[in-house]
């Protein structure tokens, strides 16, 4: 079995979205600087099936590349997807995509869709995603999700896109723990340009 990872931007003071976040601001307010290494570097990384090119270092397009090619599914909590209206049709990673709510928009539910709504909690969502993603990893997000995985011992990797900026409110990523202290092991750091690539094993 694949490992569970998360795979969010966050900034340095723990936040992966900025305050109020909404329909006008899916990453609330000033949110979007997370986002901003996906432009600011010299090398042209193209999302393979998409329209979408990215503008990165080469450390990142070669991490981007790596993450790609080694996540076979997502579990992601309903918040995100209403945010970003279904990733707008798929998830750039291209893999189907498990999404926990307390409903099924029945408007994303056709054949073919990557989308799959689960209703029946975390572990279902993770053992679904599990196994069509076979050997390759579990992405999980959000923040909702990366917590109740951390609770319940599920949480294999922590991988952060860690931005130089502080947001000072928004969602925070670690908030609502409630358990602790929780070991992580440092297994990597890649610097890019305008984020470093980190991450964690969790000890257990
Ligand atoms: N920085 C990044 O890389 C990044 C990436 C993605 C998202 N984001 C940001 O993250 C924020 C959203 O994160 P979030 O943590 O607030 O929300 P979330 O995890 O996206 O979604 C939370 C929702 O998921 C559902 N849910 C969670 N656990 C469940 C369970 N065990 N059983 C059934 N349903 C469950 C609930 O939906 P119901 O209300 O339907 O019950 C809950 O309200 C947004 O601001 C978004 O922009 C940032």
């Amino acid at each position: 079995m694949g490992k569970v990872r998360t795979g969010l931007s966050v900034s340095l003071d723990g936040f992966i979205s900025g305050p109020n976040d909404g329909p006008e601001a899916p990453m609330g307010v000033g949110g979007e600087r997370l986002m901003a290494w996906y432009a600011a570097g010299d090398i042209e990384y193209r999302l393979p099936e998409s329209d979408m090119v990215f503008m990165v270092s080469t450390q990142t397009a070669e991490y981007l590349a790596e993450t790609r090619a080694t996540t076979g599914a997502l579990v992601f909590g309903r918040r995100t997807f209403d945010l970003t209206h279904g990733w707008g049709g798929k998830h750039p990673l291209d893999v189907p995509v498990f999404v926990l709510g307390g409903s099924v928009p029945e408007e994303w539910v056709y054949e073919g869709s990557p989308f799959t709504f689960v209703m029946d909690g975390l572990e279902s969502a993770l053992g679904q995603a599990k196994a069509v993603a076979g050997e390759k990893a579990v992405g999980v997000g959000a923040a909702s999700i990366v917590q109740q995985c951390i609770k319940l011992g599920l949480l294999d990797e922590i991988h952060l896109d860690l931005v130089p900026v502080l947001l000072g409110g928004g969602v925070s990523l670690f908030d609502h723990l409630g358990i602790g202290p929780i070991d992580l092991e440092c297994t990597r750091m890649i610097g890019g340009t305008g984020v470093t690539h980190l991450t964690f094993r969790v000890v257990k």
